[in-house]
């Protein structure tokens, strides 16, 4: 008997040495980028909430930054309302653009003003012509690149790391080419990009936008509010998720606790005083 138990707790800490290995591996893939620093995000932890100010300047950042070369194809302005604008905000943001329409009777498309319906116009008509502009890369979309960034390791969770926490990284790690590496053509060099050459040159430079708040424009300041946009842009629904989680774990403690009385109660004819 002791043997077999012996047997079965070496199997199984063979099976968690080799599981342990392979995040080492997913890790390793990575390259040899450093992990990017954390930052404190309001939103984080279980009783994480969205700042509104971060977002809707983040948003900001993006509408005049990024968008000239980033599309957000699954975001419709209609959502915008999380952000904290009323409906005729939204209506008055989503008319700033021109989104394409039709086809029209004569079965042509127009353009027209953008409705809170629409998703985000993207600045170029297909990829050939994104690529085309920036050098043969293709600008990614960023509805959902905070997550397709993200890292969870369960075993080794001190190298777990959030998608928001790269893109600040990505868009602050520009730098120097050190001495001996040699950056190609239109290649800027950057810290925590995989391979460190990225196609896309540093966007942001201080005070690139004027905040309506009045909050100063640093670089970093700008990184970390766009960064949670684009962390709400890919789970707009992270307060309903965690409500319902709370509301769940509730239930199932009530739950339990009635079943131990009623369980106690169902035996204790059986069981004697
Ligand atoms: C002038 C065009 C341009 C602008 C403006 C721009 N980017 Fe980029 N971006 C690119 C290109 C091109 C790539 C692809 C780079 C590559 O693959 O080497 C890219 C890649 C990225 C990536 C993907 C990095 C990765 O890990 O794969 C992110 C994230 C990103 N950009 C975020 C932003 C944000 C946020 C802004 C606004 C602050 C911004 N970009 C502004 C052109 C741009």
């Amino acid at each position: 008997m002791i043997q077999k138990i012996k047997k079965i707790s070496l199997t199984m800490f063979a099976a968690a040495g080799v599981l342990v290995g392979a995040s080492n591996i997913a890790v390793a893939a990575g390259g040899d980028v450093p992990q990017p620093p954390k930052n404190d995000w309001a939103h984080v932890g279980p009783f994480g909430k969205f700042d509104k100010a971060a977002l809707q300047r983040g948003f900001q950042v993006y509408k005049e930054v990024c968008a000239s070369c980033h599309s957000l194809d699954l975001v419709a302005m209609r959502t915008l309302s999380d952000l904290g604008y009323n409906e005729d905000e939204v209506k008055a943001i989503a008319k700033e653009y021109d989104v394409m329409d039709g086809p029209n009777d004569d079965g042509e498309m127009f353009s027209r003003p953008g409705r809170p319906s629409d998703y985000f116009p993207a600045p170029f008509a297909n990829d050939q012509e994104a690529r085309a502009a920036n050098g043969g890369a293709l600008p990614p979309d960023l509805s959902l690149i905070a997550k397709a960034r993200e890292h969870l390791s369960l075993f080794r969770p001190w190298k777990s790391q959030y998608g928001e926490d790269y893109l600040v990284a990505l868009l602050t790690g520009y730098d120097d080419a050190p001495e001996g590496f040699e950056l190609g053509e239109g290649m800027s060099y950057n810290t925590y990009f995989a391979g460190h050459q990225i196609a896309m040159a540093a966007p942001l430079s201080e005070d690139q936008v004027e905040y309506a708040d009045g909050t100063p424009a640093t670089v970093k300041q700008m990184s970390k509010d766009v960064a949670t946009f684009l962390y709400w842009a890919s789970e707009p629904k992270m307060e309903a998720r965690k409500e319902l989680g709370f509301k769940v774990l509730a239930f199932l403690l009530i739950l339990s606790i009635l079943l131990y009385f009623t369980n106690k109660k169902i035996w204790a004819d059986v069981k004697g005083k």
